[in-house]
């Protein structure tokens, strides 16, 4: 599926994300190093850090938030109200066209 993504720079890149390999946002992030390293996933996805915070643009509907995501983004930094985690939000066929911006560095 095809995501947009805005880095912390504010430049957008279109990639492909696969479905069929049970990866996250911070992951799919990761592993086209729109983020240096170190600065997002830190907590290796267990909703415990904050650095994958996303801001959704599109109007997906995405898996909802579970107790530990919405305790971590209750303490972070430049939360918004369309602030995801993107270590919590597994990469699903219905996401195609989906559109987020990293969170500044924090
Ligand atoms: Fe730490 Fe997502 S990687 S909260």
């Amino acid at each position: 599926i095809k995501i947009t993504i805005i880095d912390r720079d504010g430049v957008s890149h279109e990639i492909d994300a696969p479905t069929d390999m049970a990866m996250n946002l911070m992951e799919v992030v990761r592993s086209y190093e729109l983020a240096p390293e170190g600065t997002i996933g830190v907590c290796g996805g267990m909703a415990m850090c904050a650095s994958c915070q996303c801001y959704v643009l599109s109007n997906h509907e995405l898996p909802e938030m579970q107790d530990d995501e919405e305790a971590m983004l209750s303490e972070a930094f430049d939360v918004k109200d369309n602030s995801r985690l993107g270590c919590q939000i597994q990469i699903a066929p219905e996401m195609n066209g989906l559109k987020i911006e990293l969170a500044p560095e924090s």
